[in-house]
């Protein structure tokens, strides 16, 4: 099959997503990665960082919400948390965790910081609606000002990520039984959407599916997944 490599490809660190859109994400594009809660977003973007830091990349995850002791608790779940952590400790993989209280004071300048550092070269945000929910309150199809303020910034920032020459994951919390606008907003504006859901056929299957992806011959149906120690691995179909 030919391939269009118009751009560098990023290995998201996972085989079966990377053989899903031409080898991996276009270099210095910006990402969204949509889900419910639980459905392995984290653990994606754990798999993201790890790739990054073994090829001598700097990293940034940042993360929202969950303390410390959570992410803590997690990496001890997955073989190669451990090496996450030992990435940490080299200064290859920084994790900045925030409560909301501390998330107010240095909210307005942490993506200029980020972008201070030119060293690095892959970003996650976990989870991006947190990130936005904060700072502008929830967005809503009604008030038209305010929708435009959301573009305004979520524009500026992605034009900060892509000036960087970044590599961006955002995670997007989402259920289809309640849409979210902000996420829709998103939609529009990343340059790449990767979607994982839960499917019911009795027992419950995770499915990966890439709704988007500029610059990319994507894979256009979805895939099954599984998680398990070794983090996320996506299943053929037969
Ligand atoms: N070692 C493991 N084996 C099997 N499943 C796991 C393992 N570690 C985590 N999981 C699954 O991953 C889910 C959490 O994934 P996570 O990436 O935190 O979800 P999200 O960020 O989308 O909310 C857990 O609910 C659990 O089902
Ligand atoms: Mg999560």
């Amino acid at each position: 099959m030919k391939k269009t490599k118009s751009k560098s490809r990023v290995s998201t660190g996972i085989t079966g997503v990377d053989s899903m859109i031409d080898g991996g994400l276009p270099h210095g594009s910006v990402v969204g990665l949509s889900g419910p809660a639980g459905v392995g977003k984290s653990i994606f973007a754990m798999h993201f960082l790890l790739e990054g830091a073994k090829n001598g990349e700097k990293c940034v995850y940042i993360c929202l919400e969950e303390p410390r002791e959570n992410i803590d608790r997690n990496l001890s779940n997955l073989k190669f948390g451990s090496q996450i952590l030992e990435f940490e400790k080299k200064g290859k993989i920084k994790i900045l965790n925030f409560s909301y209280n501390d998330y107010e004071k240095i909210h307005k300048d942490l993506f200029h910081k980020i972008a201070e550092d030119n060293k690095v070269t892959r970003l996650v945000v976990d989870s991006f609606n947190g990130f936005f929910t904060y700072t502008t309150g929830v967005a809503s199809s009604e008030s038209t000002e305010q929708n435009i303020l959301l573009r305004k910034m979520i524009s500026n920032s992605f034009d900060l990520f892509r000036k960087q020459g970044l590599t961006t994951l955002l995670t997007l919390e989402n259920d289809t039984e309640f849409p979210n606008y902000f996420n829709h907003i998103v939609s529009f504006m990343v340059d790449g959407e990767i979607n994982l859901d839960f499917l019911s056929f009795g027992s419950i299957e995770r499915r990966i599916f890439v709704k988007k992806m500029r610059w990319t011959k994507q894979y256009d149906s979805s895939l099954p997944f599984e998680i398990g120690k070794n983090g996320i691995s996506v299943k053929k179909e037969e």
